[in-house]
């Protein structure tokens, strides 16, 4: 089943229930939450008070993306303020395997995140205790990006790799650049979590979700 992200960071703020709401009844099977510390990136967004109020108004799992330089130092906050997913960069994660381990024991699906240049040894070194493999299709930081097109072949190794090795049921999810017209490259190629944002919230955010499914169904 591919799964249709909505990344908040492209939505308004100041609207967030109401956008909230729209993407869960478009039909939107995750929400995105981009969580940067001005540090790993330069912007600053989201802390764990943001994911607590989401949370509380609707029942779509929270897939916080943690743009953070320490994420061993953020994972117990942002799970106890109610993330489902909880994704760490492979670059400035050194103990990948006990910080996979402590996601999960805190209930949280686990995920690890490549930025475009980073080797794909990273992720198949740590993929057998990963739920998921989050492939950047943009440098982080900022929405609004273009799509990386060496995604594609990228994510087709990593898709091919990981089914050779037993791990199918590792989803690869991707992130950046995503719309409508490329998000059908993106499933070919293995993806199965699409993290879209301005691909989604610019213009009518239903009618796009409901394309966006529609292209990739
Ligand atoms: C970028 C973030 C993305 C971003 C995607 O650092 O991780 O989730 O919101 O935005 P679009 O879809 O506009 O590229
Ligand atoms: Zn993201």
């Amino acid at each position: 089943m591919i799964q249709i992200a909505p990344s908040l960071l492209a939505s308004d703020l100041l609207r967030i229930g109401d956008e909230v709401r729209a993407c869960e009844l478009a039909g939107a099977d995750v929400l995105h939450v981009d969580v940067m510390d001005g540090h790993f990136v330069p912007p600053i967004t989201f802390g764990p008070a943001f994911v607590k109020g989401l949370k509380a108004i609707t029942q779509m799992p929270l897939d916080v993306h943690l743009m953070v330089s320490n994420p061993d130092h953020q994972v117990e906050q942002f799970a106890e303020a109610g993330a489902d997913w909880i994704s760490v960069h492979a670059e400035v994660a050194p103990h990948l395997h006990p910080t996979l381990g402590r996601i999960k024991s805190l209930g949280c699906r686990a995920g690890v995140v490549l930025n475009p240049a980073t080797p794909l040894d990273f992720a198949f070194e740590a993929a057998g205790d990963a739920d998921f493999i989050l492939m950047m299709s943009v440098n982080p930081g900022y929405g609004g990006q273009a799509f990386i097109q060496s995604f594609l072949p990228r994510c087709e190794r990593l898709r091919a790799w990981l089914d050779s090795n037993g791990l199918s049921h590792v989803q690869i999810e991707v992130d950046g650049g995503i719309k409508i017209s490329n998000a059908r490259d993106a499933v070919n190629a293995g993806a199965s979590i699409l993290v879209s944002g301005s691909g989604l919230f610019s213009g009518d955010l239903a009618a796009n979700i409901r394309e966006m499914k529609r292209v990739t169904s």
